[in-house]
């Protein structure tokens, strides 16, 4: 069999990619996404690793700006909700940018589809693999946006049900991720809550253990 590896530079790049990645909160207002290059994410995020193959995933494209601004009002209260829920650091949550809904050229709802509960194989003890087979979705579209230049942002700060009712979902669908996409004015090295002084990234080794929970 031929060397299954990729190449030196295509390993580099997807390297490259996943440290580059960012989650963004700035966009380039009134900016566009080339619509190939739409279809190129989507197809990315469609090609993801699903829990029985049952491709759990729907994407809303939201192109009227009313709804645009619903989606943000509903997010907006979240963040208010989520502020005042923390407490001592209620006035330091509300001074980070926490979406791009209002600037971004392409927002996207991403939900969990209807019916699933049909689907038994690997979710019998572990329902909640449908829900990880999206976030597969949404990490495949974040990374080849990033490999395309476009910045993404992950956006959870809302209610699902009045989102749900605003697109018309049926009732056993459930929208999980707002994605703000677009051009950004720049990708930072570190992730905003680092540069916000919001929470630091731990190393690895406090991640890993070998044959138990206890580490060496
Ligand atoms: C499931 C999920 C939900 C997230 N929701 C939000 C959000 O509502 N608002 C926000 O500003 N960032 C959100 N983020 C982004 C994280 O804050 C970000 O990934 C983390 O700080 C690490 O930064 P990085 O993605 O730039 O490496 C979310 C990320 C994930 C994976």
């Amino acid at each position: 069999m031929a060397d299954p590896s990729f190449s030196a530079p295509e390993r580099q790049a997807v390297y490259r990619v996943i440290a580059e990645r960012r989650d963004m909160r700035r966009f380039i207002p009134d900016s566009t996404v080339d619509p190939h290059v739409l279809a190129r994410l989507l197809a990315a995020a469609h090609a993801a690793p699903s829990v029985g193959l049952m491709q759990p995933w729907r994407f809303v494209r939201i192109t009227d700006d009313t709804l645009r601004r619903a989606i943000h009002a509903l997010v907006d209260e979240e963040r208010h909700r989520t502020a005042r829920a923390l407490g001592q650091r209620e006035q330091e949550f509300l001074a980070l940018k926490v979406e791009g809904i209002r600037d971004c050229a392409e927002l996207l709802v991403v939900a969990l589809r209807e019916g699933r509960q049909a689907h038994i194989f690997g979710r019998r003890t572990l329902p909640q693999m449908d829900l990880a087979s999206v976030s597969c979705a949404i990490q495949n579209l974040w990374l080849a946006a990033r490999a395309e230049g476009l910045g993404m942002g992950w956006v959870s700060l809302f209610e699902p049900q009045p989102l749900a009712q605003l697109l018309g979902m049926p009732a056993d669908a459930e929208p999980v991720a707002i994605l703000c996409l677009g051009p950004v004015p720049e990708f930072p090295d570190r992730p905003a809550l680092e540069l916000d002084d919001w929470a630091y990234r731990k190393p690895l080794n406090e991640f890993v253990s070998e044959n138990s929970w206890e580490q060496s």
